[in-house]
């Protein structure tokens, strides 16, 4: 096995500080459990942004320069203006509305592109130094698009695969990007480009068509005299490992507790980052909608709203944020009595035996975003219903629904859709809701994180590789 170059934004590590103290503690995200074998296995090096460490003092950096070696991780440091203008800026507020298909929430003017360009300069220096001939690199998601490509001009005969996490938009949208070609020259610079589903990559090819002249054979496309492998490799999640939460003793407690406490109550979750693609405000509605028109579920139901903080320096994630604080209010404030609310709104994370505690408690899940690369969030669920009961709503528009199909399948758009199929979900007879879980959950355990992982790393042990030696084919 050929050793393992991990390459994304943010390392899979949480540095915390308290006192003195500091200590690097493993992510629990599927990404770090899936690629933890590999990496581990092959003796790899993952290297990335650790996250805001200024305020550490030097013994302390030091510290967790030596946490995280034993990690086999490779810190980068991004000084305040890179992660205002790298990461704040062009990747979250030019490249994440924009592959949302939200060009309104883009700035007018991309003063960012070149703090974006630099620092993946930077990663891309960062990785040719710790690169040793024979090495496969594994670049993630689009706050480093021009990476593939900057390694291709260091190194010409890496093993290069890239995977975007977000939605790829239709071409139609991409094209509105002043640097879209410069983004695509630098995907091409991988063996591999993969995203999660089949759409992406279509709209990926028909960018490369429009954009840059260049023509889909199949699966690839033949740059530079390099094949170019494009494909779509859904990403699975650690399915045993939430099962077996699911059976643990402690959680199955905890599930009884918030079953009891509900007095009767069926329960709606929805657990998302509070981010604008998530559709909360709309699924909110869909709620409001249900109890408006059906005043016998007034009292009978309620939302348990999962919201966890995130990039909250950047401005329209601020504002949602007080969208769905103030719609949640007038929700309450209309259909709540002095004994409940019908929406429970907790601002803040949850470890993964809490999340899996409400998964199994649940009647229904709602997974509703108004687009979502993915959305693991709805594969979490069904791994954490070995009972096969509850039901699970779904977004179109998350790439989980090209393969949940059992899923009770929604257009985040029709307010009065959804509520129509709340109310079926909560209405829907056992033996429909176990044939359905039932299917959902072998999709979701056959189809894991660690298939994910195998299936993308062989497609790119397979590309032919130009060797650039003298004499050489
Ligand atoms: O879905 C894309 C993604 O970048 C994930 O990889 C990550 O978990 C999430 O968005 C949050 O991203 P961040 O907090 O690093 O901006």
């Amino acid at each position: 096995m050929s050793r393992l170059l991990l390459v994304s934004n943010r390392l899979p590590v949480t540095v915390k500080a308290e006192k003195e103290h500091v200590s690097v503690v493993r992510s629990a995200g599927g990404l770090a459990t899936g690629l933890s074998g590999p990496h581990e296995r092959s003796g790899g090096l993952w290297i990335g942004w650790p996250g805001d460490v200024s305020r550490l003092s030097s013994p302390q950096r030091a510290e967790v320069e030596s946490q995280l070696a034993a990690l086999r991780c490779v810190p980068l440091y991004l000084s305040p203006s890179e992660v205002a203008r790298f990461y704040e800026g062009y990747s979250n507020r030019v490249l994440w509305p924009l592959c949302h298909y939200l060009l309104d929430r883009m700035p007018r003017h991309h003063r960012d592109w070149d703090a974006y360009a630099k620092a993946n300069e930077r990663f891309a220096e960062l990785v040719a130094r710790h690169y040793q001939p024979g090495d496969t690199i594994w670049v993630h998601d689009y706050q480093l698009m021009l990476v593939p490509g900057l390694l291709r001009e260091r190194l010409p005969e890496a093993r290069i695969g890239y995977f975007h996490h977000i939605p790829f938009p239709s071409s139609e949208i991409f094209q509105t990007l002043p640097h879209r070609e410069k983004l695509l020259r630098g995907l091409l610079g991988a063996d591999v480009v993969g995203f999660h589903t089949p759409g992406y990559a279509y709209h990926f090819s028909s960018a490369l068509l429009r954009v840059l002249g260049l023509e889909t054979d199949m699966d690839h496309v033949t740059h530079e005299g390099r094949i170019v492998r494009l494909g779509s490799f859904p990403m699975g999640i650690d399915a045993e490992s939430f099962e077996r939460l699911a059976h643990d003793p402690g959680v199955l407690g905890e599930v009884s507790v918030i079953q009891e406490r509900s007095d009767g109550q069926r329960l709606l979750l929805g657990i998302d980052r509070l981010d604008y693609t998530k559709g909360i405000p709309r699924r909110l509605l869909a709620v409001q909608r249900l109890l408006e028109r059906e005043p016998a579920w007034r009292g009978r139901l309620r939302l348990v709203q999962v919201a966890v903080p995130s990039r909250t320096q950047v401005e329209d994630y601020a504002a949602y944020r007080d969208k769905v604080d103030e719609l949640v209010g007038r929700i309450n404030g209309q259909y709540g009595t002095v004994h409940n609310v019908p929406v429970h709104y907790l601002y803040r994370s949850f470890n993964e035996r809490q999340l899996v505690g409400l998964y199994r408690a649940a009647d229904v899940m709602l997974v509703t975003p108004i687009r979502d690369g993915m959305n693991l969030v709805a594969k979490e669920f069904c791994a954490a219903r070995p009972d096969e009961d509850g039901v699970l709503i779904l977004s179109e528009f998350a790439g989980a629904a090209t393969e949940l199909r059992d899923a009770v399948i929604v257009n985040p758009y029709d307010i009065d859709g959804m509520a129509d199929a709340i109310e079926h979900a909560l209405e829907m007879p056992v033996e429909e809701r176990r044939r359905r879980m039932r299917a959902l959950r072998a999709q979701v355990k056959s189809r894991d994180v660690h298939w994910w992982v195998s299936h993308f790393l062989d497609t790119l042990q397979s590309v032919p590789q130009r060797s650039t030696k003298p004499g050489a084919a």
